[in-house]
């Protein structure tokens, strides 16, 4: 486990700047929400965080470690796409195994490993299904599992709950909540400005300096 820090984290597509010098930290532990409308640079911060999107500035670090420019499958960060960005020709233990397989993680610990994430998002015995197979809250909680599954030091989330139905909403972020405690992972989420209100925050984040990134208060 370990605290993320961001330090004038900036990405410009030409001319543009989507993401404006963000400078923030979560602690070690801590839940923090990116809040802020569409557009606003949200999902960039967090594929940057990643290693999906190189930064056209600024710095990133999880702990004492400066990740700005190691490879997704070099930082401990745990992604989950607002869109689950499953494969849909493997299996959902195939999935969970992906980030293992990157990681060159040794053959006889992947199935244990997929095995303990599965049971920590309540999906024992769903390995052998494929994406198509499971309902959308289900296919939520492989992407978990995805990000889970490599121990990360750091668990982003973007947009969690945007694409299930009301119902479903409260019990996903009821879920969330409680994982993040039982595992005490340092999270950083993705909210629509929008949905301000049912947030799931619990922390705030030392310095945003950026006016386009606002952070939830608790
Ligand atoms: N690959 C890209 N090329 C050019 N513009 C992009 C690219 N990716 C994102 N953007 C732009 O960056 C801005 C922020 O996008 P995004 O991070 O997806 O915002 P959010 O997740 O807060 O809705 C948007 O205006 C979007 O059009
Ligand atoms: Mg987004």
């Amino acid at each position: 486990m370990a605290s993320l820090t961001l330090d004038g984290l900036t990405k410009s597509y030409g001319d543009v700047a989507v993401v404006k010098s963000v400078s923030l930290e979560v602690r070690d532990g801590e839940f923090l929400v990116l809040l802020g409308p569409s557009g606003c640079g949200k999902t960039t911060t967090l594929r940057m965080i990643a290693g999906f999107v190189p930064p056209s500035g600024g710095s990133i670090r999880i702990g004492d470690q400066d990740i700005t420019r190691l490879p997704p499958w070099k930082r401990n960060a745990g992604l989950v796409f607002q869109s689950y960005a499953l494969f849909p020709h493997m299996t959902v233990a195939q999935n969970v195994a992906f980030g293992l397989e990157m990681r060159k993680a040794a053959r006889s610990e992947v199935g244990p490993r997929v095995a303990e994430a599965l049971r920590l998002v309540r999906l024992d015995g769903y390995g052998e299904r494929y994406p198509r197979q499971l309902s959308g809250g289900q296919q939520q909680r492989v992407a978990l599992a995805r990000a889970l599954v490599i121990r990360p030091d750091v668990l982003l989330l973007d947009e969690p709950l945007s694409n299930l139905d009301a119902k479903l909403r409260l019990q996903v972020r009821l879920e969330i909540r409680a994982l993040q405690q039982q595992t005490g992972l340092t999270t950083a989420t993705a909210r629509s400005a929008k949905s301000a209100r049912n947030r799931i925050c619990m922390s705030v984040p030392l310095t945003c300096s950026s006016p386009i990134l606002s952070a939830a208060l608790p």
